[in-house]
């Protein structure tokens, strides 16, 4: 098994084996996926049994969660508040919040990364509980904190740690046995994550005062979640709590590689703005009328994948497919970075080239359909994460040149397609230069923020 960046070693055994790769690691089967085909036909169209999650010993999100009754009720209670319709429900909290982002590119365009880190906070934190963050806000580090512990904890190399039951009595100390602190740390932080900003947020719903926001919506329609109140409110808890473990940090990490394909892509999109919205700031309004903005977002879904291997299904009946048997309990790892550069689908895989998802004639499959996963599975706050990333791809090229950023003998550094390891995967950090495209680009930017109501009251 490869220990870093395991998608690409996944792949060359695609193009050496074939789209269905089995491997037995212990006694636990694997199969890989490398074809959109494949992983359509076995975790949509079979989703109903190969939706459950490998036994992860740090399972503290509905996400790892095993498939059953109590998942279920914990998605349905997602899926009520982040179906297409409600997500878009959200959107004057990402418009705002994007516009406070703009302002901050033209103050302070180098430390672009930072500032996209607190608006998708904002953004997740006020969506989810209504609660508006303050600078260096603590609940926003515990999450961040947080989430690190479970990417590490969905990791293929961590699913070792049932292979081998022993490892769970291991010593943190023992050599290769950091998994046990990350598990504790996990365990202390997901805690803290659930029970403070709930806390905040019951007190704010029984004082009547609380923002429209996920948990206000379900705290309303409790019985989505359970005909039990005091279950209801456990799972609205932990759906909260999912939430901004998972949100802020996946819509972070698309961003940032629409930020890098920008210094290896002309902006052709400036054009079409230009022609269609005029001398405004595009709004989601205008999402219809900008088919080469909305293909940026798809190449930027498709290029580098947020969670390059998806998260693990796990099959719990035997199947046959194609003429392969595919015993329960085998772990389904579709390598969804793998799927979306395969050369039969998608021609150049590794070029940024938006202009792929324009040809009507032939259609591809669309990147959202991989990038967020299979089946019963599929990630549920895909509308919600596809209308940020919208956004800010549509008013950041409205309003800026992205370039590459200029070296002391005068020349353009173009950096390296370097990606983060683990579950969620993110662009290195990269020198780049924001600059705005033209006096009028300040002025929308500044008069957006002057038309801002002072807060979300
Ligand atoms: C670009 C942003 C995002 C990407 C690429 C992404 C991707 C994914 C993927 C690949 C999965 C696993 C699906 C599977 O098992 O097949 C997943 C699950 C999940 N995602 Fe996302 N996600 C994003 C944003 C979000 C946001 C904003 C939220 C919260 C509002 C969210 C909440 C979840 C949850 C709760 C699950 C677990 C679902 C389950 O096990 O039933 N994600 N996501």
């Amino acid at each position: 098994m490869p220990s870093s960046q395991e998608w690409k070693t996944f792949y060359e055994w695609g193009l050496a084996y074939g789209p269905l790769v089995m491997v037995e690691v212990m006694g636990q089967k694997m199969c890989i996926i490398n074809s959109y085909t494949v992983a359509s036909d076995l975790l949509n169209d079979r989703s109903l049994i190969y939706s459950d999650r490998p036994a992860m010993p740090m399972k503290f999100n509905m996400g790892l969660q095993p498939y059953g009754p109590v998942y279920r009720k914990h998605r349905r209670a997602f899926q009520h508040g982040f179906n297409r319709r409600e997500s878009n429900g959200y959107q004057h909290i990402q418009t705002r919040e994007n516009i406070l982002l703009l302002e901050k590119l033209l103050i302070n365009p180098s430390k672009y990364d930072e500032h996209l880190r607190t608006t998708t906070g904002a953004i997740i934190m006020m969506i989810g509980l209504g609660y508006p963050i303050t600078e260096n806000d603590r609940f926003v580090r515990v999450a961040e904190a947080a989430q690190l512990a479970m990417v590490s904890a969905a990791r293929p190399g961590a699913y070792l740690v049932d292979l081998l039951p022993i490892l769970k009595y291991v010593p943190e100390w023992f050599p290769g046995a950091s998994f046990q602190k990350v598990g504790r740390e996990g365990r202390e932080l997901s805690r803290e994550l659930q029970e403070k900003p709930f806390a905040w947020a019951v007190k704010q719903f029984e004082d009547g005062n609380a923002l429209p926001s996920f948990f206000k919506d379900l705290m309303e329609n409790k019985e989505v979640a359970s005909d039990d109140p005091a279950e209801a409110q456990h799972i609205i808890q932990c759906a909260t709590a999912v939430m901004y473990a998972t949100g802020a940090d996946t819509i972070l990490a698309s961003t940032l590689t629409f930020i890098l394909a920008m210094l290896y892509a002309p902006h052709v999109a400036q054009e079409e703005l230009d022609r269609v919205v005029g001398d405004r700031l595009p709004t989601y309004a205008d999402q219809e009328s900008l088919p080469y903005i909305n293909a940026i977002v798809k190449e930027s879904l498709r290029w580098e994948l947020v969670i390059p291997l998806g998260v693990p299904h796990k099959s719990t009946e035997d199947d046959v497919y194609n003429g392969y048997f595919i015993p329960a309990g085998t772990i389904m790892i579709a390598n969804q970075w793998g799927i979306s550069h395969d050369a039969q689908v998608f021609e150049d895989p590794f070029e940024f080239c938006p202009e792929r998802f324009l040809n009507k004639e032939s259609p591809l499959p669309d990147p959202s359909t991989i990038a967020f996963g299979w089946g019963r599975r599929i990630c549920p706050g895909r509308f919600l994460a596809e209308n940020s990333l919208w956004l800010h791809v549509a008013t950041m090229l409205a309003s800026f040149h992205i370039l590459p950023a200029v070296g002391a003998d005068g020349k353009e550094i173009i950096p390296p397609r370097e990606y983060t390891s683990g579950m969620a995967s993110r662009p290195l950090p990269f020198p780049c230069r924001i600059i705005p495209r033209s006096a009028a680009a300040v002025d929308h930017i500044k008069q957006s923020v002057a038309s801002l109501p002072e807060s979300y009251m």
